[in-house]
């Protein structure tokens, strides 16, 4: 028998040893599904693998990579799998592993590669369930799909989940109300769901109740309460996020008419965004939108021929209507661009075409690498002019003084970090993030709107167009138009 030697033996931790810390294999953190398994077989496994140096969490969060269960099916695993996710609030996406993978890997006395036999079969089920891909970014979502009246009820409660400040409950209702958009048909029933991706046990009620009652009690009750209310009125104002919009509710005020009244401080931007209220929540025309790009294109021209403006955000989606209006200022020759959106923004200014704006400076420098202050959650750091634009309009409501104002962003990028500025300020928002998700997730890649990091080759990788970015990553290309997560 071979004897260990006595000072490599170690006494076995035990759950009660405190946290795991990250074990001998930072990339495998484990997590084992009690159902079937019980608690005193679970509470020996995990010990055993732990003193092998395995990292096994007794709860779910996203940091588990691997999911390892006995005698359950993988349908069974996958709720469980949202479930924990809704609970937490956290997202992740670890493989759904049969117990096979964990005996061979106390065997082999490290995690085995993970082969198809070791993975439990997810199925979805007909008639709807197409194989639902888990990232946003490895689907199709059209602009038009079947399900608005589950769509709206889920985004509804997303946004007062966000109001109330707990994020990952508005990313659960999101990730559900965008499965369901990718749909290719019209949901009937919610056995026709099958256990797809992203859909927790709360979004499932309020989908059950719309589909059997029309509404969700939950959904209108929300919408008459007096906090979403307010803070909907509040949040529209451009320059209120929710909690400045949250503290004025907490102060008691409720109309903007009590703004004034109270002499509420505000911003510069906020007193604009005041001034111009009715005109900046009425939505932007695509043929509105194409007339500020064509402006902007004929101030490029001015100061640097050869300069491109393109309309990106919700228009280039295919949107009919927007919020506002992106537009993307670049020129084929690095450097060129530097110091032309002051001059562009001075001379429509003087023309009288500019109501609002405010300016902020190119703070992005490679040097500082990927992971820099603010790099990861600072969705980018271009030289980028906020504004409101006066544009000249014959119909809809601002008609009668025959202007309308408009929000309209303006962003520099150097040609080289173009494509990814373009991917980035394309959206929609949801795309974005499960983007950027999956990247980390499944790549160890850190995408931005600058750029794209390979963190296991310590690599920053070029790219011509967004479809070498999809490329890079390893994703089939996914055309604007298909971007509506
Ligand atoms: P928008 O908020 O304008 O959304 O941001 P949208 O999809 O065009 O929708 P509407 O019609 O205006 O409401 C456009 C994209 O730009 C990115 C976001 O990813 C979003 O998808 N964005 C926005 C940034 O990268 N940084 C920002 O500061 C703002
Ligand atoms: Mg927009």
């Amino acid at each position: 028998m071979a004897l260990v030697p006595l000072k490599r033996r170690r006494r076995a931790p035990s759950p009660s040893d405190g946290p795991p810390g990250a074990g001998r294999f930072p990339a495998v953190v484990l997590c084992l599904v009690e159902k079937r398994m019980g608690a005193s077989r679970r509470a020996f496994l995990t010990q055993l693998a732990r003193a092998k140096g395995f990292r096994v969490d007794g709860a779910y969060s996203a940091a588990v990579t691997h999911v390892v269960s006995e005698q359950n099916s993988g349908d069974e695993v996958a709720r469980w799998l949202e479930q924990q996710r809704e609970e937490c609030g956290a997202g992740g996406d670890p493989a759904l592993l049969d117990i096979s993978w964990f005996t061979e890997s106390m065997g082999a006395g490290r995690p085995v590669e993970i082969e198809s036999r070791h993975r439990l079969r997810v199925t979805v089920l007909a008639p709807l369930g197409q194989q639902m891909a888990p990232y946003a970014c490895q689907r199709r979502t059209p602009l038009l799909h079947s399900n608005q009246p589950l769509t709206e009820a889920l985004e509804t409660l997303a946004e007062e989940a966000g109001f109330s400040g707990s994020e990952g409950r508005s990313l659960a209702f999101t990730r559900a109300a965008s499965v369901l958009k990718a749909l290719p048909g019209r949901l009937s029933t919610l056995e026709e769901l099958g256990p797809l991706p992203g859909i927790g046990e709360h979004s499932r009620r309020v989908i059950q109740d719309v589909l059997e009652d029309g509404v969700s009690v939950e959904v209108e009750r929300v919408k008459l309460s007096e906090r979403y209310r307010t803070m909907k009125l509040f949040t529209k104002i451009f320059g209120v996020g929710v909690r400045t919009a949250s503290r004025w509710y907490q102060e008691g005020l409720r109309t903007l008419g009590d703004l004034q009244e109270r002499n509420t401080k505000l911003t510069r931007q906020q007193q604009a965004g005041l001034r111009h209220y009715e005109d900046l929540n009425t939505p932007v025309e695509r043929g509105e939108a194409e007339s500020i790009g064509q402006m902007v294109q004929e101030a490029v021209q001015r100061f640097l021929p050869g300069a491109s403006v393109t309309l990106a955000g919700g228009f280039r989606r295919g949107k009919p209507h927007g919020h506002d209006v992106d537009l993307l200022l670049t020129h084929p020759e690095a450097g060129r661009e530097a110091g032309l959106l002051t001059r562009v923004v001075s001379w429509l200014d003087s023309q009288g075409l500019i109501l609002y704006q405010h300016s902020q400076e190119n703070s992005f420098t490679l040097h500082e690498g990927p992971e820099a202050p603010g790099g990861r959650d600072v969705l980018d750091r271009f030289e980028r002019c906020f504004s409101i634009f006066r544009l000249e309009v014959q119909g809809g409501p601002g008609a009668a003084r025959g202007w309308k104002a408009v929000r309209v962003d303006l962003v520099v990028a150097p040609v080289s970090q173009f494509p990814f500025a373009l991917l980035g300020w394309t959206g929609s928002r949801h795309f974005e993030r499960e983007l950027r998700r999956f990247a980390s997730h499944e790549r160890r890649m850190v995408l931005n709107s600058h750029t794209l990091y390979d963190t296991r080759q310590n690599l920053f990788l070029p790219a011509a167009s967004e479809e070498e970015i999809f490329q890079l990553l390893g994703l089939e290309y996914v055309p604007p138009a298909q971007r509506n997560a």
